[in-house]
């Protein structure tokens, strides 16, 4: 089938390459000059670990490649994919449509005959009425119909994701596009995905709410984890006895500085704005969203208070800025805030990221970046551990004390064993138990 990808960033990039792997004929358009010559070059701009090889295999192949001119990649196409993005807009925190109703409009413009249009972009429910008319009122001649096809891949593992989800979940309220829907899929439920087809506002709706679900089930551990901090518990053996109730399950259960990222936090604010649209306030995600924001700046005291109470001076080693790993990507990153936090508390910052130095340095000002964790802890009253890189599991840590001039870890990622840190002589605080005193330990051996 001949699929157009409009907007070829995270999603569209990896949709546009997966389709293509699966024998389609994929066009990915982007309104970004730059971008679209790095693709035609084979330079991909994001980095997703195993994405520039199957761009690369599939472009060799000729089922796959870029384009700005969006009319003629849309003429031909069988489905089209809007994949733009649906950012926060600024002020009140609705998802920005701008981007979607700018491509509709445009798709509209360039229909030729019939032509399934698919939203892949996180949008809230009616937005596909809202792409139907615009097409509807542009092209009052078109032969069209509008679908919602939500995406549910994570960064980092994007391919992966895609090529064996969960589930796909299509809302078609027409026969005739559901067959295309179905045909566009095919490969994938070979691969045994569960395809799951709704009317298009449930489709909508259901993305929204499992985004939200994930960020309740974050932050509930979260708040757990603040309660064994003061009870002596520990949060990684509450999480794996709950998460064995195959009613809880066991993913999505690790305490850490509150989620980040482009997706948890915009969407759980647009779906609470949109609910209140409709009258209903949604409590529960309204207090996920609270405790979310404040988890960073607690996270950031902690560090204060794990230097005595003050960070005045002080040097912080942080390793990890991407707001998970496996991404270049920042937006959104908890980072971020506990950096900021951190300096307006008189603290100076190294940094270091396997990946996501470029990207930070446009968001983090006043950071010394450096080139490996050791560079990075150099010197450092403190080491904070805010990115689980793999790259960072297995550090040594009798060198990182010799390099440092104090004597603390926290690790905000519950990546390391506490009698391992506690033996290189480190005061170890964690995320949800009580902290464990190096020098004591040391003291006892
Ligand atoms: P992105 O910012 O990485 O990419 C969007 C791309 O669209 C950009 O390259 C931009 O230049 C391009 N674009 C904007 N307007 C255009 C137009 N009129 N024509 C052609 N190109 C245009 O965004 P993303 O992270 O890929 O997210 C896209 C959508 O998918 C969002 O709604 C997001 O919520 C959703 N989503 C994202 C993820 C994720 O992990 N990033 C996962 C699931 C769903
Ligand atoms: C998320 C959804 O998982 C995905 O289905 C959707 O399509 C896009 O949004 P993503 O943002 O790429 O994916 O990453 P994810 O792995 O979900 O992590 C999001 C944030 O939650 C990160 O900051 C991560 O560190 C945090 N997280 C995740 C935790 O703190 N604990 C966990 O147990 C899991």
């Amino acid at each position: 089938m001949r699929v157009t990808m409009i907007g070829s960033g995270y999603v569209g990039l990896v949709s546009g390459a997966c389709f293509a792997d699966f024998g389609h004929e994929v066009i990915c358009v982007d309104v970004n000059q730059q971008k679209v010559d790095d693709l035609k070059q084979g330079r991909i701009p994001i980095y997703e670990p195993g994405l520039d090889a199957l761009v690369a295999s599939n472009a060799a192949a000729g089922r796959i490649s870029f384009t700005t001119d969006l009319a003629s990649a849309v003429a031909e196409a069988d489905a089209v994919f809007i994949a733009v993005g649906t950012p926060s807009r600024r002020g009140d925190g609705h998802a920005d449509l701008s981007y979607v109703r700018a491509a509709a409009k445009e798709i509209a413009q360039a229909i030729t005959r019939y032509t399934v249009v698919v939203t892949k972009s996180t949008v809230p429910v009616g937005t596909g009425d809202v792409v139907e008319r615009i097409i509807r009122e542009t092209r009052p001649d078109a032969e069209f119909s509008v679908v919602s096809n939500p995406e549910f891949l994570r960064e980092g593992a994007a391919i992966e994701d895609f090529k064996r989800p969960d589930r796909v979940v299509i809302g078609a309220n027409e026969e005739r596009a559901k067959a295309v829907m179905a045909e566009l899929y095919r490969p994938l439920s070979l691969n045994a995905a569960p395809i799951l087809f709704t009317d298009r506002r449930t489709a909508e709706l259901t993305k929204y709410a499992a985004n939200a679900f994930l960020a309740t089930k974050i932050t509930f551990i979260n708040e757990i984890a603040d309660l064994c901090e003061e009870v002596g518990a520990d949060v990684q053996l509450v999480a794996r006895g709950i998460g064995m109730d195959k009613r809880i399950g066991s993913k999505f259960l690790n305490a850490g500085p509150g989620y980040g990222g482009s997706c948890f936090p915009k969407d759980t604010l647009a779906l609470i704005r949109s609910a209140q649209d409709y009258g209903v306030s949604l409590r529960v995600v309204e207090s996920v969203v609270a405790v979310n924001d404040a988890r960073k700046t607690a996270m950031a005291r902690k560090v204060v208070r794990a230097c005595g109470g003050s960070v005045q001076g002080r040097t912080v080693a942080v390793l990890g800025l991407t707001f998970k790993p496996n991404t270049d990507d920042m937006r959104d990153a908890p980072a971020i805030n506990i950096i900021d936090a951190l300096q307006r508390a008189g603290a100076k910052i190294r940094a270091h990221d396997p990946v996501g130095m470029d990207q930070a340095k446009a968001v983090l000002h006043n950071v010394t970046y450096t080139d490996s964790a050791y560079d990075c802890a150099t010197g450092a009253d403190v080491l904070v551990l805010v990115t689980e890189w793999d790259a960072y599991r297995a550090l040594d840590l009798k060198r990182l004390r010799q390099v440092m001039k104090g004597a603390v870890i926290v690790d905000l990622r519950n990546v390391y064993r506490e009698e391992e840190v506690a033996r290189a002589g480190f005061d170890y605080i964690r995320v949800g138990a009580m902290p464990k005193l190096g020098k004591v330990s040391v003291a006892a051996e």
